[in-house]
């Protein structure tokens, strides 16, 4: 009875599962397969079921396959990326989490759940081998060129007049003295972007590659492949093929988000910022780099490291120069600067005339949170030029949030006045009520001059 409940509903939800799940019994035939699969695969369920796994994937080993391996060595293997030939001959990659199913300390089988990265692994092999290409291209052009394709800012795109916005663009000519790492820290929008492209810009590497990877783009064991490079083998399916390292060499690697990068990779990286070489994925021999990393977390890296997202020692190492660049509602002397500046852009790009801000739309701007930072403030004035058509941006061209938050403003004030009043006014009907309606006895009575009652009674309508 709880077996077919088992097998009539369990196994149903199953197939709407997004991720791929195989069931195989001790020796090794495939005892269930769901609808997910089917789609990766491009074979039928009815054909899969009760044939031996290597027979159905025929790229795959024993020692290749992680099904097979899990039953050979009875532990768990964790998102193991695994690449095969399908029935059609493509080939796809998977990251697999395989689990052995046991019963009083023996192997029955093993089940696993695939999730396919293949157009993901695709387009960032892509990526790496038009970086490639690009590079090597660019090679022929001059110099100038080149670095301006690659970092597009420096530091006079970096408006702000803010004093530790100052501070931070004069330590990034610094920095950019040097070969130091650098970390840059801040929230959504508020410009890191711009000072990676300016430190190298102002850096003697800016005329070599310039190179960016978010961290948080890729599953971990394709980052490491894009990042260190790999080396043809039959077992993970890998091309020979240059890393973004090695691709980088003599100029700046930008690691975006790197506390999204998994904490062993992060390891990996420490060495190369150690001993300066690299290794590609399935290689023996190392290979020397000079390549200068800058990375950037959105969040404090102090909490990166205490939430564990950051090794504390790869932040040592990262943190030679540091910037942390404040959020804008705390640095709210930059917000006409700012303003006024992409007024320009904008008027430029759109063709329009617009001169500033009403002082109303500045107040509403002083008083708002920007949770996207200079972005945020970038994208508003966009919006509103390019529907409007006024010399001066005023309250009325904002969106609705903006005008609101205003109008609550004054909801609150009104309603405030109107409390007041009524209290008043009931105060002083309170008083005419006990001294019969006697001017004089009631402004006695309420301790007020005669003559503030009588201009309050008809103030009020009494
Ligand atoms: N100080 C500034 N002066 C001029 N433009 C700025 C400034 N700060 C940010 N911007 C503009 O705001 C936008 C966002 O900046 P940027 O991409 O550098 O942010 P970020 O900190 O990298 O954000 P995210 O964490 O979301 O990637 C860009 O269009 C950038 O040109
Ligand atoms: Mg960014």
């Amino acid at each position: 009875m709880k077996d077919l409940f088992f097998r009539e509903n369990v196994l149903e939800i199953l197939d709407y599962l997004e991720e791929g799940l195989h069931i195989i019994d001790k020796n090794g035939i495939i005892v269930y397969y769901n609808k997910f699969a089917q789609g990766i695969d491009g074979i039928e369920r009815e054909k899969v079921i009760g044939r031996h796994l290597l027979e159905v994937y025929p790229s795959l080993t024993e020692e290749t396959s992680t099904l097979l391996t899990v039953i050979r060595t009875g532990e768990s293997m964790h998102k193991k990326e695994q690449t095969f030939l399908n029935y059609k001959g493509e080939k796809i990659t998977t990251i697999n989490t395989s689990i052995p199913i046991t019963s009083k300390g023996k192997i029955l089988g093993a089940l696993e759940i695939s999730k396919d990265i293949t157009t993901v692994r695709q387009m960032s092999e892509k990526i790496v081998d038009l970086q490639n290409k690009l590079y090597n291209n660019k090679k022929e052009k001059n110099t100038i060129d080149r670095a301006k394709e690659s970092a597009q800012f420096t530091l006079l795109d970096i408006v702000g007049e803010n004093k530790e916005m100052i501070r931070l663009k004069s330590l990034a000519l610094k920095a950019a003295e040097s070969d130091a790492s650098v970390l840059i820290s801040g929230d959504t929008g508020t410009g890191k972007e711009l000072f990676v492209h300016s430190i190298h810009n102002a850096s003697s590497r800016r005329y070599k590659p310039f190179i960016t990877q978010n961290c948080a783009a890729l599953p971990g064991n394709l980052l490491e492949g894009i990042l260190f490079g790999t080396i043809k083998g039959g077992f993970t399916g890998a091309e020979d093929r240059p890393g973004l390292f090695e691709l980088a060499h003599g100029g700046t690697l930008f690691l975006d988000e790197i506390n999204s990068m998994p904490l062993e990779l992060q390891s990996k990286l420490l060495r190369v910022l150690q001993d300066g070489t690299i290794r590609r994925v399935g290689a023996t021999n190392t290979i020397k780099v000079n390549v200068r990393i800058i990375a950037a977390t959105n969040i404090s890296p102090e909490e990166a490291v205490e939430k564990r997202q950051i090794r504390r020692d790869l932040y040592y190492r990262l943190n030679v120069v540091s910037f942390e660049i404040p959020p804008l509602k705390d640095r709210k002397d930059d917000i006409p600067v700012l303003t006024s500046y992409f007024i320009n852009k904008f008027n430029e790009k759109l063709g329009k005339k617009v001169k500033g801000i009403s002082k109303g739309v500045l107040n509403i701007f002083n008083n708002y949170e920007w949770d996207g930072n200079v972005r945020e403030l970038e994208h508003l004035i966009e919006g509103i030029m390019s529907i409007s058509d006024g010399e001066i941006i005023d309250i009325e061209d904002l969106p609705y949030k903006f005008r609101q938050h205003k109008k609550n403003h004054e909801l609150h004030e009104s309603s405030l006045s109107e409390i007041l009043e009524e209290t008043e006014r009931n105060l002083i009907k309170e008083a005419l009520k006990q001294t019969d309606h006697n001017i004089t006895k009631t402004a006695e009575l309420l301790k007020i001059p005669r003559q503030t009652l009588q201009y309050r009674l008809s103030k009020l309508g009494l």
